[in-house]
């Protein structure tokens, strides 16, 4: 069975940072909320167990409380923050209530030796963020270090199974974080960390030939990071029972649709490319609404994927390049959000289709899909790109999609990205590309007045999407990358830099 640690989320802003914190350190980590009932984790159950940190207190009314069934199974567990506080005000411990909040740097203080402290030094810096504060430990605790504001900055139960710190081991302000929580994984409770992109991929393979058995699974290709991946480890499952179907929308990039076309002739698959511009670029004719562009984009999308499903017969998977992100079911994502966007991907599809779905990478972050990419030889040209939005440059174009228009921004892109990774900056971004405005500034070139299009530059950093802060690129590349645009793409004669952040802004324009 795969070892495991399960993260009991009490909305933490670091919950997924303690997931993370545990995979780099080998372990494979799962988040569920903190009221996940005990009979659920026996089903499989856990190495260990952490607590996250949350924004309550447990003097409120209707604050979270974890099963107290869950401190009896002789599953290790650690918690973090209100983690802590939460075992030690169930266990008969004494919280005290604050209103003011310490937040920031402290020096925590050893004051016994400790497993969970080998190889930490005696005094250290912790990152701390709460109000309330440990008076008293429950019976049987002991408390093992302190800091100036608190005598139970960490303790520990006679049995050396249950642990509690007030700080968070999981950011990179606590100095000895990492060691902590090696030791807690390793010395308290005896894990392997044997979790590598290898053995996922291996437990993905059998996973996948158990599920599918001999039926035939359809993938729908984008060329982006996660269904290459996906498609690529389906493919080593089932091989020719695996049907790639990549819908070039006419909203590509420069050379993408070939690019992706090349990087899968070098795999034995059955790879269908349905050149479908034509068919898009007629109905997005006229259209300037962005909301309208999208649900075209999305419904054309669905048909022609429809279409050529339909050709293969005994279709009974649809595989899908979903991430961990988007399924943890966490108590810190408080109900269904305002549609921003009618985001478009082969999400839509399943309803109608009547397929079972296949997502292979739903238990992984971003960066653990890359590796897994590199680990069954994607070129890296493929694992290292941006994302890139399902309706593509129709949204990067702002009002009328036409021909001319994509020509233009798909030349000026071309060059935004080539420059960016000249100079090393690309893989330190999150997302980079450039948008068409279609305002007409005055210009002059040589003694000739022009009278053209603006182009904007948009590159931001970000962890997963949701937020996003605008890259910090030198202004010595932006001139560069300005100049290079107004003299070589044809209709564009001013660029700007957007330094929106994301809230309020949204990653793309439309
Ligand atoms: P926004 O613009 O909402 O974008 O801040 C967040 C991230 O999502 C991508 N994006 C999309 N991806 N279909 C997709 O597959 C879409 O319709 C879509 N819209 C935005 C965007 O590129 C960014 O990475």
């Amino acid at each position: 069975m795969r070892e495991k640690v399960l993260v009991l989320d009490f909305g933490s802003q670091y919950t997924q940072l303690i997931a993370r914190r545990t995979r780099e350190l080998g372990v494979y980590s799962e988040i569920k909320p903190y009221n996940t009932a005990t009979d659920e984790i026996k089903k499989d159950p856990p190495g260990a167990i952490i607590l996250s940190g949350g924004p309550s207190s447990v003097w409120e009314d209707g604050s979270p409380r974890v099963d107290g069934e869950i401190l009896s199974l002789g599953i290790p567990v650690l918690g973090i923050c209100y983690g802590l506080q939460v075992l030690v005000f169930q266990l008969g411990g004494e919280v005290e209530r604050s209103e003011k909040r310490e937040y920031g740097p402290a020096v925590l203080n050893l004051v016994t030796e400790d497993l969970l402290f080998s190889g930490v030094e005696k005094t250290s810096g912790v990152w701390m963020s709460h109000g309330d504060r440990v008076l008293r430990v429950p019976e049987g605790f002991t408390a093992i270090a302190d800091t100036e504001n608190t005598e139970c900055a960490a303790v520990r139960n006679a049995g050396g199974n249950i642990y509690g710190v007030q700080f968070h081991p999981e950011v990179v302000h606590t100095e000895f974080g990492a060691r902590m929580l090696s030791n807690f994984l390793f010395q308290v409770a005896g894990l392997g960390g044997n979790w590598t992109a290898g053995s996922f991929i291996e437990h993905s393979i059998h996973d996948i030939r158990e599920r599918v058995g001999n039926g035939k699974i359809i993938c729908g290709l984008s060329g982006g990071v996660d269904s290459s991946v996906a498609a690529a480890l389906i493919n080593e499952a089932v091989g020719r029972r695996l049907y790639c179907i990549f819908v070039d929308t006419g909203c590509m990039r420069l050379d993408e649709a070939q690019e992706v076309c090349d990087a899968f002739s070098e795999f034995e698959m059955n790879f269908i490319h349905v050149d479908a511009s034509e068919r898009f670029l007629s109905h997005l004719e006229g259209v300037e609404d962005p909301e309208t562009k999208r649900k075209i984009m999305g419904e054309q999308f669905v048909r022609v994927f429809e279409e050529e499903a339909e050709k293969i017969s005994d279709v009974r998977f649809l595989a899908q390049g979903t991430l961990y992100p988007d399924v943890i079911e966490s108590v810190s994502v408080k109900g269904p959000s305002a549609v921003i966007k009618s985001h478009h991907n082969v999400g839509g599809l399943p309803e109608k289709m009547n397929l079972e779905i296949v997502e292979p990478l739903r238990e992984l972050f971003k960066d653990e899909v890359r590796n897994v990419g590199k680990a069954l030889e994607l070129p890296s040209s493929l694992i290292g790109r941006h994302p890139f939005p399902g309706p593509g440059l129709a949204i990067r174009i702002m009002g009328e999609v036409t021909r001319e228009r994509l020509s233009i921004l798909r030349h000026a892109d071309s060059i935004f990205i080539d420059e960016l990774k000249k100079s090393g900056a690309y893989d330190e971004i999150w997302q980079a590309f450039c948008v068409f405005i279609p305002v007409k500034t005055v210009g002059v070139m040589g003694d000739e007045r022009t009278y053209e299009n603006v182009c904007a530059l948009r590159a931001v950093s970000s962890t997963d999407g949701m937020t996003a802060d605008w890259s910090k690129i030198s202004y010595d590349l932006l001139g560069k990358i300005s100049v290079r645009i107004i003299n070589e793409v044809k209709g564009i004669n001013r660029v700007v830099y957007d330094i929106s952040t994301k809230p309020p802004g949204t990653i793309e324009w439309q």
